[in-house]
């Protein structure tokens, strides 16, 4: 099983190494490659990830992993070939798509996520689950961030592959993706083991919001501080940053991150039409159970002050609000 594994490891090495050629240096590669340029990525950011391109055929890497003896079979389970429907042998998993190597920490190649070119679905398709990958215990990029995590004690996390690429570029060197699948407890804790502050910079779209509010008490038990990116509607990280350039995005996004606190009340916002009477008091109701939950009465009254100062609305009722709730909470 051992020797599997290392079979399996090398030839995910291997395999990086092909679609980044064929990315570079062939007549197909460079349709995929001019759509990731012109989606602003540089030649240094392809190296740097290894991006690379599976072309539009059924045997380019079973044909290069056979020719270099290792089993097809194996190759299956690895998450590289498909057996075919009918027995009759194997074929690529991947066609026809844009390639990111996903590493394990220690910077093994261990899977891939694959894009299509431009529109179409599905979007990305991921390597299977395999002895290697286990997406509840993976991030992508976390062997490049590691040693900025660790220094900075601060890890930021994002959706997916191109947010972690453009913001690296930006200077977000302690940048993780889970890669669409949803925050494990595993995850949380591999990251409180690293950090002390986590910056979640989800989508802003309602998908990724809702994610970003459900991660919070996850993240909260593994002792990291939570705070919070947030986007103008709809744009991810990667959208954010080609059109609004690296340094909004630093200032706004990453130093600028709400508080866990700020970012429930602006979330919550979606609940209630703010512009009639009714909307309102419902929305400081539930906003005065949001302030009720911080421990500090300095810190609320921060909050408060701010909802009294917004809404044109008496401070000491506020107040008389939130304490009832603090009451009922302890
Ligand atoms: N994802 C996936 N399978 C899908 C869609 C998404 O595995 N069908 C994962 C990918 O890792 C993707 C992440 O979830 O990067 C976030 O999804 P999404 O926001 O839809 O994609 P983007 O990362 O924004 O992709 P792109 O910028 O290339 O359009
Ligand atoms: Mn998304
Ligand atoms: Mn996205
Ligand atoms: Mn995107
Ligand atoms: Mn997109």
């Amino acid at each position: 099983v051992d020797l599997d594994r290392l079979a399996i490891i090398e030839a995910h090495q291997l395999t990086a190494k092909l679609y980044n050629y064929l990315l570079n240096n062939t007549q197909h590669g460079k349709i995929a490659k001019d759509y990731l340029l012109d989606r602003g990525l540089r030649e240094k950011q392809i190296d740097h990830f290894m991006i690379g391109y599976a072309p539009d055929q059924w045997d380019t890497l079973n044909r290069f992993l056979t020719a270099r003896n290792f089993d097809p079979v194996l190759m299956e389970k690895g998450g590289l070939l498909s057996a075919k429907n009918d027995g009759s042998g194997h074929v690529d998993r991947f066609r026809s798509r844009i390639m990111f190597p996903i590493w394990d920490r220690d910077g093994k190649v261990i899977a891939f996520g694959g894009r299509v070119i431009g529109d179409g679905g599905p979007k990305y398709l991921n390597s299977p689950e395999t002895m290697l990958f286990t997406k509840s215990r993976v991030f992508y990029n976390l062997h490049h961030a590691r040693p900025a995590i660790r220094k900075s004690k601060q890890v930021v996390l994002f959706e997916g592959y191109m947010d972690v690429i453009k913001s690296w570029s930006a200077g977000v060197n302690n940048g993780v993706a889970t890669m669409g699948t949803a925050l494990t407890e595993e995850h949380c804790a591999m990251l409180g083991r690293q950090a002390e502050e986590i910056i979640l910079c989800y989508d802003g779209d309602d998908a990724g919001q809702a994610a970003a509010l459900k991660s919070i008490p996850m993240l909260e038990k593994a002792k990291l501080r939570v705070r919070v990116s947030i986007l103008p509607k709809g744009k991810d990280p990667d959208e954010y940053i080609e059109e609004y350039g690296p340094d909004t995005f630093l200032r706004e996004a990453i130093d600028g991150a709400a508080t866990t606190t700020k970012f429930k009340l602006i979330y919550s916002r979606k609940n209630h039409i703010l512009l009639t009477e009714e909307g309102r008091k419902n929305y400081l109701l539930e906003a005065a159970g949001i302030v009720a939950d911080l421990d500090s009465a300095i810190e609320r009254e921060v909050y408060l002050q701010e909802l009294s100062r917004e809404f044109n609305f008496p401070l000491d009722v506020l107040k008389q609000d939130c304490q009832a709730k603090v009451l009922e909470l302890q």
